[in-house]
C-alpha cells in the first residue's frame, strides 16, 4: 500500500497474475534474487505475474549469506525484545538459520497451526487484494533478500523482513485472527464506497478509511508494541526485521510509547525513512482484535471518512483496487 500498510514497500506496481512463470525456462535467469537485481522477479513484474513460485535454485550462495548474517545477528536480539508468542512462533517454524527458507516447507509447519501460509509474489501488491489475501489467510510475500553487504539498507520488504519479522506471528491464533479481521474491514469498505453515487465523493472518502486503515497497520501489525508481565515488548515485524530498531523502540528515550487510542491511530502521519518516534502498545492479541472491530464499526458510521491529511499518500493503483 504505497509504502504504507507493507513496511519498507518502494511502491513497486504490478498487475493482477496472468499465471506463474514456466518452470522449465529457469535457466535462462542469472543466478541471483537479491533485491532490486533478479531478472526473474523483473521478468514477472513485465509480465504481470504477482503471484509466482520460489525458483529456489535461484539463490546464490551470497543470498544465503545474506540469511544466515541477518539470522545471526537478530537471534540474541529476539530473545531480548521480541514478544513471547513470536519467541515460541518461530522456534516452530523450525527456519534453518544457515539458508534461506523454502515457503513450502514454512507453510506445512505454519498452516496446521492457524491455517495461515506464505504465498510468493513478485512485488507491490495493490491495498485490496494484500488485505484480501489476509481475508483468505494468506499471506503475500517476498521471496528477494537483500544483498549482503547491505544488511541494514532496506528500501523494501525482503524474505527476511517477510518470513522472519512477519511470518512467526501468524502461528498464533488471536493474532491471525486479527489479520483476518483487517481483511474483513477491506471488504467492508469496497461494500460502503461502492454504495457512494458521486464519484468524487466515492473517491475523496476511500482515500480517507484507506488512509487510516494504513496507519491502523503500520502502529500495530508493522511497528506495535506490547505491553505484558514482561514489560515492553515487541510484535510488530517493521521493528522485528531491523537490527537496529529492535533495540531503539524499547531502549532509547528519544521514543515515546503510548497506550494504543484508536482516534489518535488513525489520524496520526508517520514516515518510513527513519527510526520512529511514536509507538502505542496493546495488552493483548484479544485486544488488538477488538480494536480492529471497533475500527470497522467506526469504518460503518462514517467515522473514518474525514481523517487528518498527511502521510501515508494513498496512490491511485490502491483505491482502484476497492472499486473492481
Ligand atoms: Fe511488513
Amino acid at each position: 500500500m504505497g509504502g504504507a500498510v507493507r513496511a519498507h514497500n518502494g511502491g513497486m506496481k504490478t498487475v493482477p497474475s496472468k499465471g506463474a512463470p514456466i518452470r522449465k525456462e529457469i535457466d535462462q535467469y542469472k543466478q541471483g534474487l537479491t533485491t532490486t537485481q533478479a531478472s526473474f522477479i523483473e521478468d514477472a513484474q513485465k509480465n504481470g505475474q504477482l503471484y509466482i513460485y520460489q525458483p529456489y535454485d535461484l539463490y546464490s550462495e551470497e543470498n544465503h549469506t545474506a540469511w544466515k548474517k541477518l539470522f545471526a545477528r537478530m537471534e540474541p536480539r529476539w530473545k531480548r525484545y521480541a514478544n513471547e508468542h513470536f519467541l515460541k512462533g518461530i522456534a516452530s517454524l523450525c527456519l534453518d538459520p544457515e539458508r534461506v527458507p523454502r515457503l513450502e516447507d514454512v507453510n506445512e509447519f505454519l498452516c496446521p497451526l492457524t491455517g495461515f501460509q506464505a504465498k510468493a509474489v513478485s512485488g507491490y501488491v495493490p491495498a485490496f487484494q494484500f488485505f484480501d489475501c489476509l481475508r483468505n489467510r494468506a499471506f503475500p510475500t517476498t521471496i528477494t533478500i537483500r544483498s549482503s553487504d547491505r544488511l541494514d539498507y532496506l528500501p523494501e520488504p525482503d524474505i527476511f523482513h517477510d518470513i522472519a519479522g512477519h511470518v512467526p506471528m501468524h502461528t498464533d491464533k488471536a493474532f491471525a485472527d486479527t489479520l483476518v479481521r483487517f481483511g474483513d474491514c477491506a471488504h467492508t469498505a469496497a461494500e460502503i464506497v461502492k454504495g457512494i453515487k458521486n464519484h468524487e465523493e466515492q473517491l475523496r472518502r476511500l482515500t480517507s478509511i484507506v488512509r487510516a486503515m494504513a496507519r491502523f497497520f503500520w502502529f500495530t501489525i508493522e511497528f506495535g508494541l506490547m505491553k505484558g508481565k514482561d514489560g515492553m515488548k515487541v510484535y510488530g515485524s517493521g521493528l522485528l526485521s531491523s537490527f537496529g530498531e529492535i533495540a531503539h523502540c524499547i531502549e532509547s528515550d528519544q521514543v515515546q510509547r503510548y497506550p494504543i487510542q484508536l482516534e489518535w491511530v488513525i489520524n496520526q502521519s508517520f514516515e518510513i525513512d527513519h527510526y520512529q518516534p511514536l509507538l502505542f502498545y496493546v495488552e493483548s492479541f484479544d485486544h488488538l482484535f477488538s480494536l480492529v472491530d471497533t475500527l470497522e464499526s467506526w469504518m460503518r458510521e462514517g467515522k473514518l471518512d474525514n481523517v487528518a491529511p498527511g502521510e501515508p499518500g494513498i496512490n491511485e493503483e490502491d483505491i482502484e483496487s476497492f472499486l473492481v
